[in-house]
């Protein structure tokens, strides 16, 4: 599309209704923020300037984002949708071109239905074009009335209608495409001549002479999150929307009521993801693994053919043909190579463990390189903190401890070193066997004193 477009996103708001802290547009839905969201459904849609209006929390919203492609501008007082547009004019002082203006709180818009926005505003010539849709029950929404011809007369938001004008289901879905000259036009006329005395955008439609509409085929894009209830629809919303997606591109979910996965998260075709999963953040899944019963993975990769059984891994990379589980715990910087065995209640933090190794049961692995071939006897335990300061292990390939045996750090131990069970290794140990307990000593002759009186 060849002609200018700008884009501004109104986050300014506080959010009251969500009865939080927080700035409304940094609760999370699928990975992201709900401003984040919104930015990232402008992907595809070539623009000159994107503007963030930010105001309450600016500090926080900006922190968030951070991007250079990013401008933002403080509405340092919330007087309403128009008020916000109102203070991004000084930027776009000498853009020329179109302006597409975004609720910072409607997250599910598809980047499609912005394209379709865009270019029917462009090409049919309109001074504004908004997006619509027809909800069952437009509670809350602005209402939208066309004339005969089918071109949008004015916006009256739902404190503001009357009892016959709220039976309109014909909604504003907060999503405007201006000719920028124009609105900059009527921008400064607004009044806040309303229930809640601020400067609607909307109004402005009413000084415009040819006003269009697009109206959305799938309601749910629209929807706007002022709540915890709309935060946890749309929530389920997008969830739904990534798990068709995924099923389509070749994964099984078997019990998609049970499931969620971020929006972020990556699968490949041929995974298995069983009931009870949540696979969140920065997660990637490669092809044939098998995920679930009830696992968590966070911001994790998985290599091909990796089976995980009700686990929780959390920033961990898991290596071809491993399976992890069931009861384990892989926590930040863990590395698992390629057909490692980790299993029963065993947790693993920042350790790195070797291809072909094994910790089958009740293990604690933390700050240790682990060579190939290990295999970690059942209740051993890595003491790595002294209370002050965390220290390193190292052991060498096809290292083998016995059950019940604690590893000092810092320690080393060479290759093929053996720890007898119930050992306390607390020196390095760079061949052979290891067998640090104390002798058994059996007094055949002893009895209890009171049997002897
Ligand atoms: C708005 C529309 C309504 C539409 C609905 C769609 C107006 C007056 N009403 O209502 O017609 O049906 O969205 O979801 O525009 N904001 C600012 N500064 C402000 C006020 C708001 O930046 O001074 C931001 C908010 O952060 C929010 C967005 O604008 O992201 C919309 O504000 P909100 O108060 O949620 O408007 P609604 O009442 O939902
Ligand atoms: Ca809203």
């Amino acid at each position: 599309m060849a002609a200018h477009l700008a884009v501004v996103v109104l986050a300014a708001g506080k959010g009251t209704r969500m009865r939080s802290t927080l700035p409304k547009v940094l609760h999370r839905l699928g990975g992201r923020t709900i401003l984040e969201q919104v930015l990232h459904n402008l992907k595809g849609l070539a623009h000159q300037h994107c503007v963030v209006v930010v105001g309450y929390g600016a500090d926080r919203v900006r922190a968030q984002i951070d991007r250079p492609d990013i401008a933002f501008v403080e509405q340092t007082e919330q007087l309403g949708t128009g008020h916000a547009v109102q203070q991004v004019m000084p930027l776009l002082m000498d853009f020329s071109g179109h302006v597409l203006v975004l609720n910072g709180d409607a997250p599910l818009i598809r980047p499609g239905t912005l394209e379709r926005l865009v270019t029917t505003h462009v090409q049919s010539g309109a001074e504004a074009t908004i997006l619509t849709a027809r909800l069952a029950d437009p509670t809350g929404y602005g209402r939208v009335f066309l004339d005969s011809e089918g071109q949008v007369l004015q916006v009256i938001e739902h404190r503001d209608c009357t009892p016959e004008q709220r039976l309109n289901t014909l909604i504003n879905a907060g999503i405007y495409c201006y000719r920028w000259e124009r609105l900059a036009e009527v921008l400064p006329a607004l009044k806040a001549d309303n229930d809640q005395s601020e400067l609607y955008l909307p109004d402005t439609l009413l000084q415009l002479a040819n006003v269009a509409q697009v109206e959305v085929d799938d309601p749910t894009e629209v929807l706007g999150i002022n709540d915890r209830l709309q935060l946890a629809e749309a929530s389920r919303v997008l969830n739904t929307r990534t798990l068709e997606r995924l099923m389509r591109a070749g994964v099984t979910i078997v019990d998609p009521a049970s499931v969620t996965v971020d929006d972020t998260v990556e699968v490949e075709a041929d995974v298995i993801i069983e009931p009870q999963t949540h696979l969140r953040g920065q997660t990637r899944i490669a092809a044939g693994c098998r995920i679930g019963p009830g696992t968590l993975i966070e911001d994790s990769l998985l290599d091909t053919e990796a089976t995980v059984l009700y686990s929780v891994l959390h920033g961990a990379r898991v290596g071809a043909l491993s399976r992890i589980g069931p009861y384990a715990h892989l926590r930040s910087e863990s590395v698992i190579g390629k057909g490692c065995r980790i299993g029963n209640f065993v947790e693993v933090k920042k350790a790195s463990v070797g291809d072909g190794s094994a910790a089958a049961h009740l293990s604690y692995l933390g700050d240790a390189t682990l060579g190939e071939r290990v295999n970690i006897g059942a209740g051993t335990i890595i003491a790595n903190y002294d209370g002050k300061h965390k220290h390193h292990t190292r052991l060498g390939d096809a290292v083998k401890t016995g059950a019940n045996s604690v590893l000092v750090a810092p320690l080393s131990l060479g290759d093929g070193v053996n720890v007898a069970a119930g050992s306390t290794v607390t020196e390095d140990v760079s061949q052979g066997l290891v067998i640090a307990r104390p002798r058994q000593v059996v007094k055949p002759e002893w009895r209890p004193s009171y049997e002897s009186s």
